[in-house]
């Protein structure tokens, strides 16, 4: 049984120098989201898309886990079996900061995945160039980030975690692919760490006017600037 339930985005990582999405208008490193990141720009140009995975691997290699990243692993220590982290993210820094209850909703860019068999296997910082699957011997490969107009099989822990967890903790997401306000309101205990207050238009009206009404604490500060805060609130919460 989870107690605390994290769902962390881009934010998290933003302080270990890997950019948020929205942040710089729907560009991913200068490239259109939307290109890199959809079924239609695969299929338009599969080697563009692999070139470009090959890229953020690489950036992904001298990079470091923040203070966050390695309080939310010591957290998991601290409450064992107590606490699961779902991420957005797809770099490897809260594997490199410790966490073991961390679950990818978008992907990891550290494997690759048959598109015969679904094997999904380790590349390390690589390059995708010429690999088979050690499963079925395969060479149609692809990168292992989930594309907009996929399926995100992942997702199905999120109503589960959300319906086990007392505390619900939001972290550097901006809440425009998942919406975090569900679980926000699903939670006893919602706390928001961002240093941003979101606002945008949602379905059923202003996700600003959301974070007030359904989150039971704001930190609005950048990550590794919310650990304290973050802590007291756990620590009487838990
Ligand atoms: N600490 C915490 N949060 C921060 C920080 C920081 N230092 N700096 C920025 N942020 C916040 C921004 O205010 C923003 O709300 O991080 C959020 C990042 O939002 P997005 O760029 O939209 O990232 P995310 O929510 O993870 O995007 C979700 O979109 O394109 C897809 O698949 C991609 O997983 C990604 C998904």
């Amino acid at each position: 049984m989870k107690k605390i339930f994290i769902l962390s985005g881009a934010g998290l990582s933003k302080e270990s120098g890997i950019s948020t999405f929205r942040d710089s208008d729907g560009l991913w490193e200068g490239y259109n989201v939307m290109e890199v990141c959809s079924t239609q720009g695969w299929e338009a140009d599969r080697n563009k898309i692999t070139n470009f995975y090959n890229d953020r691997r690489k950036d992904i290699k001298d990079k470091e886990p923040n203070s966050m990243h390695i309080f939310l692993a010591k957290l998991e220590e601290k409450y064992p079996n107590q606490v699961i982290h779902l991420t957005q993210n797809v770099d490897n820094l809260c594997e490199k900061a410790g966490q073991k209850d961390l679950i990818h909703l978008h992907g990891t860019l550290t494997d690759l995945r048959c598109e015969q068999c679904h094997t999904v296997f380790s590349v390390g910082y690589e390059k995708q160039t010429d690999q088979t699957c050690p499963n079925c011997n395969s060479t149609s490969i692809r990168h292992n980030v989930v594309m907009f107009g996929e399926s995100a099989p992942e997702y199905v822990n999120l109503p589960k975690y959300s319906d086990e967890a007392k505390i619900f903790i939001a972290i550097g997401t901006s809440g425009k692919v998942i919406d975090i306000v569900p679980y926000a309101k699903n939670a006893e205990v919602s706390i928001y760490v961002n240093p941003n207050r979101e606002d945008y238009t949602t379905m059923f009206g202003s996700f600003d006017k959301y974070i007030d009404e359904f989150f039971t604490h704001k930190i609005l500060k950048p990550a590794t600037e919310a650990i304290e805060g973050l802590e007291k609130i756990i620590e009487k919460e838990i």
